[in-house]
């Protein structure tokens, strides 16, 4: 070294030593070094706040990634703690991010942007991660089995990627996550059974990708979770008995899959359930009376599949409910008088079954009506002139039944009605 380049390496330090606030050590330049490199990869938008990670000068404070780079925040120690580039307009992908130097980083949020290719095995390295949120980009791949490591993760969000493969059974090693979002990729495979682990899990949302086989039935060992969304896969047997155990859950949907079997009573121990959506499966067997017990549900769809037998009339007791949609089954007997109980309800489909009888004069009660369809069924009788009083509705279908006489004056003043089918 040149005296004078001694003297002012020297300086420096003098500076660094007397600067202001003193926790702030070298890690976090060396850090904002390697975080440069990381930028130099990117494409990044013109006017972009990441413009505030420039190149420091060799006098310049350690701190001031710190303080002034956008998106950074350190930790006492000065070594940085938290980057978060949500919605930053950045593409780009992981090649260079230097994983091996952000020790400290809890907190990493690329959310919404259009990074791509795959997510590096080295993110193990991250080891103090608490949140990690990839959602809305375009990553590729796989999800390294590696992630497994991350001890402790309480958010995971790969959610809207282009991710592919299996979900590793090592996900089921994050015992400290509440959040597990998977949605909305290419996962294919079985949902581990090592998810029964996650005891911590408030919300898991694995729907819409490609997953198949069974439901393990060790989700039902999940007694934190409020949420499980396991729709828009290739699931195949039954609905696990022991889901019936997940008394915190507000909202499962399993709709859209293969299921079979017959709904399990178990269902109706969910006392907290608001949505409970099991449409679009090969269900079989009767709807349970003891459904009637949920009496949070707002949601009730259970439509296209094969159940058979008639509606209970104890479904007149969920009086808290906006949608029910029973239709495209093979469900037969009466259309209960108990169904005038549902004040709420705005939605209302039993077409395509095989339900007879005349069409209960209660249904003129449900005046938030906005869809009523009773059409493909047997349903014999006028209609009756208290649906008149259904002056929200605007789509009103029962065609193709035995329905006689004709239409009633009282229809007159249904003055939303768009759509009207009596054929
Ligand atoms: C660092 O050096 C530049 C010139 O190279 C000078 O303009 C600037 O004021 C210096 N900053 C500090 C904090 O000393
Ligand atoms: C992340 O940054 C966005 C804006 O860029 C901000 O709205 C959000 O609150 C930040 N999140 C956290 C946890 O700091
Ligand atoms: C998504 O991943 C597939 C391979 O799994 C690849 O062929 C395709 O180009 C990717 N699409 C995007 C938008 O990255
Ligand atoms: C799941 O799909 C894969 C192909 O993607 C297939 O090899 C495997 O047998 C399927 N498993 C089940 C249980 O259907
Ligand atoms: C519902 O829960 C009660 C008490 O936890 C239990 O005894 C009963 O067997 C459960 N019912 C069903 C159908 O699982
Ligand atoms: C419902 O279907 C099953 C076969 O899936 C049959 O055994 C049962 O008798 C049917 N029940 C009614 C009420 O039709
Ligand atoms: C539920 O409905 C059934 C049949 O309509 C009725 O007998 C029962 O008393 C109702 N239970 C409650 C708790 O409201
Ligand atoms: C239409 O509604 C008005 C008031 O809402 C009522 O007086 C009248 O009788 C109704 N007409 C028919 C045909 O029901």
């Amino acid at each position: 070294m040149s005296s004078s380049n001694l003297l002012f390496f020297s300086l420096t330090l003098l500076i660094i030593t007397l600067s202001p606030i003193p926790n702030f050590a070298s890690p976090s330049l060396e850090e904002a070094n390697a975080l440069l490199k990381w930028k130099a990869s990117l494409e990044i938008p013109k006017n972009s706040l990441l413009s505030s990670w420039i190149p420091l000068p060799l006098n310049s404070s350690a701190s001031v990634p710190c303080t002034s780079w956008f998106g950074v925040v350190c930790n006492s120690d000065g070594s940085i703690q938290k980057l978060n580039l949500t919605s930053s307009g950045l593409m780009g992908t992981l090649h260079q991010f230097p994983f091996s130097l952000l020790h400290n980083l809890v907190h990493f949020d690329l959310s919404v942007n259009n990074f791509f290719g795959p997510i590096p095995p080295e993110i193990h390295l991250l080891s103090k991660l608490v949140y990690l949120d990839f959602s809305l980009n375009k990553f590729s791949g796989v999800i390294p089995p590696e992630i497994g490591n991350l001890h402790q993760l309480t958010f995971l969000y790969l959610s809207l990627n282009n991710i592919s493969g299996s979900i590793p059974s090592s996900l089921g090693d994050l015992t400290s996550l509440n959040v597990l979002y998977l949605f909305r990729n290419y996962l294919s495979g079985p949902i581990p059974i090592e998810f029964g682990n996650l005891k911590s899990l408030t919300d898991l949302a694995v729907n819409e990708n490609q997953l198949n086989g069974s439901i393990p039935s060790s989700l039902g060992d999940l007694t934190s979770l409020n949420v499980l969304y396991l729709y828009h896969n290739y699931l195949t047997g039954p609905i696990p008995i022991e889901l019936g155990n997940l008394k915190s859950l507000t909202r499962l949907d399993v709709s859209f899959n293969i299921l079979s079997g017959s709904i399990p009573l178990s269902l109706a121990n969910l006392s907290n359930l608001q949505l409970l959506y099991l449409d679009w499966n090969k269900l079989s067997g009767p709807i349970p009376i003891e459904l009637g017990n949920l009496k949070s549900l707002t949601y009730l769809q259970v439509a296209v599949n094969q159940l058979n037998g008639s509606i209970p009339s104890s479904l007149g007791n969920l009086t808290s409910l906006n949608v029910l949609y029973l239709h495209t089954n093979q469900l037969s007997g009466l259309i209960p008088t108990e169904i005038g109980k549902l004040k709420s309800l705005t939605h209302l489909s039993v077409r395509g079954n095989q339900l007879s009888g005349f069409i209960p004069s209660s249904l003129g009660d449900l005046t938030s009506l906005i869809l009523l369809y009773m059409h493909n069924n047997e349903l014999a009788g006028p209609i009756p002139s208290e649906l008149g009083k259904l002056k929200s509705l605007t789509d009103f279908q029962v065609n193709n039944n035995q329905i006689s006489g004709s239409l009633l004056p009282e229809f007159g003043n249904l003055t939303q009605l768009r759509r009207l089918n009596l054929s």
